[in-house]
């Protein structure tokens, strides 16, 4: 079994039988392929980033967001242009540590601490593993943490792709509010999201292309439906525009999408 990137694409173990994807047992954990939701489960359950889903989350997310590559490797590209030195990089909701590894690489973030957070121990201990890897993991700190109690400080890049669409809307502009406090004007959050659309009418035909994506991924139409089944009222996607008015409103003093693929969107906000 081997890892192609720090992204972990293109795993290339065998898929492994139905339910065998949430044994974990094993020493060193690759990135399984997701099959999670292949066969009809007897009910319906809510998604959470439990051991099933870290030990294949790199293919899930891989196969799941459209630009997701493009979006971890650039991620080390934005950080490297606003990495102050001797300053903090944090990862909100870090996973495998992609983002990390990613910027990890970039000469101009070598004297910065790069320090990933998570409240998913599961995904902490495949992250470990994972980083362990690459020399370059050397220079990452992991912590276990939720995001709604953040303590950052000396924070000139801030990155957070497809987490705060996990935290509960009520709870996200104290949670902005807290990562800009961390931060100095220059300084740079990268915040990647499912969006929604303003016009209906386009929003559903993204909604339908999103889907066309998964099959192209190799999901069937069963995995995709029960999928966002378990998705429902737990990932809660926002307009651009609300992210837009809610970065504005916390302080930072610019922002813009820099990536879209389908309904996903990353923003650039300066601080
Ligand atoms: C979709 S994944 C993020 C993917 C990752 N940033 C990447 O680019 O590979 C969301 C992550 O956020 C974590 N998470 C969700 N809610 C959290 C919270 N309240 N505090 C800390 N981590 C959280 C989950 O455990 C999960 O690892």
């Amino acid at each position: 079994m081997t890892h192609k990137d720090s992204a972990g694409q293109a795993p290339t173990n065998e898929a492994p039988v139905q339910g065998e994807c949430a044994e974990v047992t094993r020493p060193s954990p690759g990135p399984l392929r997701d099959q999670l939701f292949a066969e009809p489960l007897s009910e319906r359950g809510l998604f959470s980033f439990n051991e099933a889903v870290a030990s294949v989350f790199p293919d899930m997310i891989n196969r799941s967001v459209p630009g997701y590559t493009t979006v971890v490797s650039m991620t080390g590209v934005l950080a490297a242009r606003h990495a102050r030195p001797n300053a903090n990089i944090y990862d909100l909701g870090c996973s495998w540590g992609a983002s990390l590894l990613s910027v990890a690489k970039e000469p101009a973030c070598r004297s910065c601490q790069l320090i990933g957070i998570d409240n998913s121990e599961a995904m902490l201990s495949a992250a470990r593993a994972h980083i362990a890897q690459f020399s370059e993991g050397k220079q990452i700190t992991l912590q276990a943490g939720d995001i709604a109690d953040l303590q950052l400080a000396d924070a000139s890049v801030v990155i957070m792709n497809y987490t705060l669409q996990f935290i509960p809307i009520a709870q996200r502009n104290t949670v902005l509010r807290r990562i800009r406090e961390a931060m100095s004007p220059g300084d740079v959050m990268i915040l990647s999201e499912k969006i929604t659309l303003q016009d209906t009418e386009l929003n559903r035909h993204l909604v339908d292309l999103h889907h066309d994506f998964k099959r192209q991924q190799g999901y069937s139409d069963l995995e995709i439906s029960q999928k966002r089944d378990a998705l429902e009222n737990v990932l809660i996607p926002e307009t651009r525009e609300a992210h837009f008015e809610r970065l504005r409103q916390v302080g930072f003093s610019r922002c813009d999408v820099w990536f879209q693929c389908l309904n996903f969107a990353s923003i650039i906000a300066i601080a």
